[in-house]
């Protein structure tokens, strides 16, 4: 299980060894989620390249017994998730989502025995999500309302020290105002409590250098062509 003690902070430093310790599990990652995107599959996707592959390593590293995932669409991050914890060799995913395209796009071989999808709003779900998740991934409603709602009784309700990603918060230099990425960034900021991203807009810096570090591992020939990467990372304290 994940031990918050054992935990590094997530910054540019921790993320490009994640990515040389990894780099040939992450190629084979890649490939496979690559091939989602093409005929039989096309799945819809959403995560950009860096922020999927991030996302991966911080799995990997974690070793994560439990996943808590809201918002999965057809599966994009889904996918990536249950891709980590298949190499990882233990874990199982909570996934959360009011439609189900989910179900039909993630292979059995991917999710038999690891993944466990409710259909329904987090909001009406909260005493199914499991309180022992050792990861956080949030990408589904992008409202201030939304980010009140977690940060009021879905964070208390996790153990301190784990990590959680959000997604779509800095598609620009700033999030917008009235937008989940304000309400989450403000709450990060009175608590003084870092978070990281990749964001090409907001970190440009970050973004060339894992760039950099992608093409001198041979995993720069993008998975998707989109590369804002809006995602913020943090660990919950
Ligand atoms: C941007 S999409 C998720 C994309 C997905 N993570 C990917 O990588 O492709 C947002 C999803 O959040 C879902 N959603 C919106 N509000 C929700 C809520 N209250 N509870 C659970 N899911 C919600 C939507 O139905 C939608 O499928």
């Amino acid at each position: 299980m994940y031990q918050p003690n054992d935990h590094q902070p997530i910054d540019v430093d921790h993320v490009i060894r994640l990515y040389r310790t990894y780099a040939d599990d992450l190629a084979r990652a890649r490939e496979r989620q690559r091939a989602l995107l093409a005929p039989p599959h096309s799945m819809k996707a959403q995560l950009d390249d860096i922020e999927a592959e991030i996302t991966y390593l911080l799995l990997r590293e974690a070793l994560p017994e439990t996943v808590v995932e809201i918002g999965t669409f057809h599966g994009w991050s889904t996918t990536w998730i249950l891709r980590a914890l298949s190499d990882n060799g233990t874990g199982h995913l909570y996934s959360y989502d009011v439609v189900d395209h989910v179900v039909r796009e993630v292979p059995s071989q991917l999710s038999a025995g690891r993944w466990t999808f409710t259909q329904g709003s987090a909001q009406e779900n909260l005493e199914k999500i499991p309180d022992t998740a050792d990861y956080l991934f949030i990408d589904a409603a992008h409202s201030a309302s939304f980010a009140r709602w977690y940060i009021r009784h879905l964070f208390p309700r996790m153990r301190p020290g784990i990590p959680v990603s959000v997604h779509d918060v800095f598609h620009g230099r700033r999030s917008l105002p009235f937008t989940e990425g304000a309400v989450v960034l403000r709450w990060l900021a009175e608590r003084e409590n870092p978070y990281f991203t990749a964001s090409r807009a907001h970190a440009p810096e970050t973004h060339v250098r894992l760039a950099d570090v992608k093409r001198s591992l041979s995993l720069g020939h993008p998975v998707r062509e989109s590369r804002d990467n809006p995602m913020i990372f943090f660990t919950l304290r």
